[in-house]
């Protein structure tokens, strides 16, 4: 994947709430453009997977059993210098440490269920991209 994309996925909590448009409506104002994006639920090995960069935290088993347990919107998304700027977007992991206006501290309900993620770095985003999107689908 180019450098100037980056992985993201609105995560169940904020699918749950309704707030897939408000956070979508958020990233576009900043100037990220969609060039992916479906709706899925992940099972529990395929969360295991995606975050088995993290299987020795003591979170692990809980963030897995957290990110299958409802709907999930994966996207990936373009504009130049994309990983930082939408790292900034969205804030700090903490949503009690996210900054004002982050869409962290608009829709997380807490350190786990905190809305969104995104890569960080060029590496892992092209990684993640290709965890749910073919070539053929980035459009
Ligand atoms: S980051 O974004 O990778 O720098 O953050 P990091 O702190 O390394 O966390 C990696 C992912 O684990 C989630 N996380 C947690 N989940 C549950 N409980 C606790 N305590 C916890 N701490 C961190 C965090 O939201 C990151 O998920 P993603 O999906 O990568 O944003």
């Amino acid at each position: 994947m180019p450098t100037n994309r980056t992985f993201t996925m609105i995560k169940p909590d904020a699918v749950a709430d309704g707030f897939t448009g408000p956070i979508i409506q958020q990233i576009e104002a900043a100037g990220f453009k969609i060039i992916a994006l479906k709706k899925v639920q992940l099972s529990s090995e395929e969360a295991g997977a995606f975050y088995a960069v993290h299987a020795e935290r003591p979170f692990f088993q809980s963030l897995c059993d957290y990110m299958c347990s409802g709907a999930i919107i994966p996207m990936v998304l373009e504009k130049e210098n994309a990983v930082e700027d939408f790292r900034k977007l969205i804030g700090a992991t903490n949503p009690a440490q996210a900054a004002e206006g982050t869409i962290r501290k608009q829709f997380a309900r807490s350190l786990e269920s905190n809305a969104i993620h995104g890569s960080d770095s060029d590496e892992n985003a092209a990684v993640e991209g290709a965890f749910f999107f073919t070539e053929k689908e980035l459009v």
